[in-house]
This record gives structure tokens, sequence and C-alpha cells, in this order.
């Protein structure tokens, strides 16, 4: 972790303690107990939602990812950018526990040990994923895809009787306005474009409230004005979720980024502003090209 990673760390703990009520001299409570947490329960005290540890992984011998460590604040949006081959997709598959690493230690929060957890767990923990390519039920309206993305595999079999609460339909009327769909709503999903699918399945994803949305190559195909809208789509969503965006589209990252990570055989090679990141010479010589 670098020292500027480390500060930014301190002042987003030190802004939270500035947020709490006025408490005792003695700091109350929180001051004298440890705080309890259930298993399982998000505790980003220490001002991160992920952490990995030296995390490496082969396949037959190749080392795919070699002593990474990494982490990510509550609320933040990081860009991973690197070459083919660097990593960047089962770094992803690592955290949401469908490659097991053979090495290191993999966190969400301070508490949950995610290598505990497999793939279903560690989605309804708080965990999204969007793969590259588009999973919409395409004989479903923009409305169904979201309703259904609710059901839980028990209230599928029940769907008959599935009923949105509430809630449920004022999150599925946010999510809709979010990924501007709201138009489209009775639209069959094959109807729509390739951005707009995608954007589908993001306010898939978001019906589950995401606490972390992990976003694989999400502008490749995309058009540049669904390329822009999805740059402002990502913005509004950061702060209410953490965002980790793997993406070789450097106008979008330019967009988007605060700190962008660069991996390369399967370890951070630089981290930063992209424009600090490109213009470090590692960087330059193994991706960006001159
Ligand atoms: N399940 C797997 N079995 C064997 N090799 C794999 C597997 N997954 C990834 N790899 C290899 O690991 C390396 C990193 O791949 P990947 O994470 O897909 O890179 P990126 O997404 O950065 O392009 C590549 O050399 C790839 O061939
Ligand atoms: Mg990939």
């Amino acid at each position: 972790m670098t020292p500027e990673l480390l500060a930014q760390g301190a002042r987003r703990v030190a802004k939270r303690l500035d947020e709490k009520p006025a408490s005792t001299d003695s700091g109350g409570r929180d001051a004298s107990y440890g705080r309890i947490h259930k298993q399982d329960e998000l505790d980003l005290a220490h001002g991160r939602i992920l952490y990995l540890e030296d995390v490496s992984v082969s396949f037959d011998g190749f080392k795919a990812i070699n002593n990474l460590s990494l982490d990510i604040a509550p609320g933040e949006l990081r860009c991973i950018i690197g070459p083919n081959g660097a990593g960047k997709t089962t770094l992803m598959d690592i955290i949401t526990g469908k490659t097991r690493p053979d090495a290191g230690r993999v966190f969400f929060g301070s508490t949950i040990d995610l290598l505990r957890h497999n793939e279903p767990e560690i989605a309804q923990l708080g965990i999204g994923r969007k793969f590259q390519k588009p999973t919409v039920f395409e004989n479903l309206s923009v409305f169904e895809n979201l309703e259904l993305a609710l059901k839980t595999p028990k209230s599928v079999r029940a769907s008959v009787f599935f009923r949105l609460d509430s809630a449920q339909s004022d999150r599925l009327a946010h999510v809709l306005d979010t990924i501007h769909l709201a138009d489209s709503m009775r639209t069959q999903a094959g109807q729509l474009s390739h951005g707009q699918k995608q954007w589908l399945e993001i306010g898939m994803l978001l019906m589950q409230d995401p606490k972390l949305l992990l976003l694989d190559e999400p502008v490749a195909g995309m058009t540049d004005l669904e390329t822009e809208r999805t740059a402002e789509l990502f913005l509004s969503l950061k702060g209410q979720h953490s965002l980790m965006v793997v993406e070789h589209d450097m106008g979008f990252i330019q967009t988007i980024s605060d700190i962008v990570t660069v991996l390369c055989d399967g370890a951070v090679l630089a981290q930063g502003t992209l424009e600090q990141v490109q213009s470090d010479e590692r960087v330059i010589e193994v991706y960006l090209g001159r």
C-alpha cells in the first residue's frame, strides 16, 4: 500500500469519527468496548471494503496472479488496467470465489474472510459481478428482468405468487431511472441495443444492492454515446457502492477514474492517478506503448 493510500484511509476514518454524535469525555461506549461484530457483518472501520494480501494462483505452473496486494476504500471507484493476460479477470475470479488462490488473504471489510466462502455466499454477502457478455433474459421485458433479479431460487419456483412489496417497487423504479431504461421498461430485452442490455444487466445487479460491484470490460462494443452514458452511470453509483472496473478504453478511464491500478504479470505494476501511471516508464513499456 502506498503512503498516499494509507493517508487517504486515515482521512476517511477521521471523517467518519467526526460524523459521530458527540459523546462523553471518556469517549462513551465506543471507546470502552471493542465493537462486537456479528459474523459476516461488513466492518469498514479500517477504511477499506476489499483487501487482498500476497495473493498468488498458478494454472499448470504458470503464475497468473503473483503476490498481488490491493485494497479498495468504501465508495471508491477503482479502475484496473493492464495488458491482456495480466490477470485482471483472474483477480475478479478470486474475489468472487470462482477461483481459489494458492496463497494469500482476501477480505471483505476487515472481518469477512472471502476464502472461507463459496461463490453464491459471496454474492449474498454483497459482491456483484458483471461479466463481459450480457446475460439478460431476451424474452422477458426490462421490468421482468429486474423483477427476476430480486427472486431467490426458492421464490422463482413459487413465482406465480411472487409480488413486489412497496420497498422493492421503489427500488425497481429507482434502478430503472439509474440505468436510463425507465422509458423502455415494457420493451423485450432482446430488442435492446448492446449498450442497453449491458445497463439492464447492471440494473439486475443493482436490484440486489451490492456493496461492491466488479465490472469486466463494461464498455467493450459500446458506441461512443453509450460509453459516455455508462461513465455517467458509474459516477452516479460511486459513493453508494464500491466499484472495481476493468477497461481498456482510456477515454472512459479518464472520465471515471480516481485511482488507477496497473496490473502486469499478475501483480501491481503501478498505481496512482491516470496521469501518474500514464507517465510511468514501466507502464509505457508494457502497456501503453510509445
Ligand atoms: N482457468 C484457467 N486455466 C488456465 N489458465 C488460465 C485460467 N484463467 C486464466 N488463465 C491464464 O491466466 C493468465 C491471466 O488471464 P486473465 O486473468 O484472463 O487476464 P486478463 O483478464 O488480464 O486479460 C492468462 O495467461 C490466462 O491464459
Ligand atoms: Mg480479462
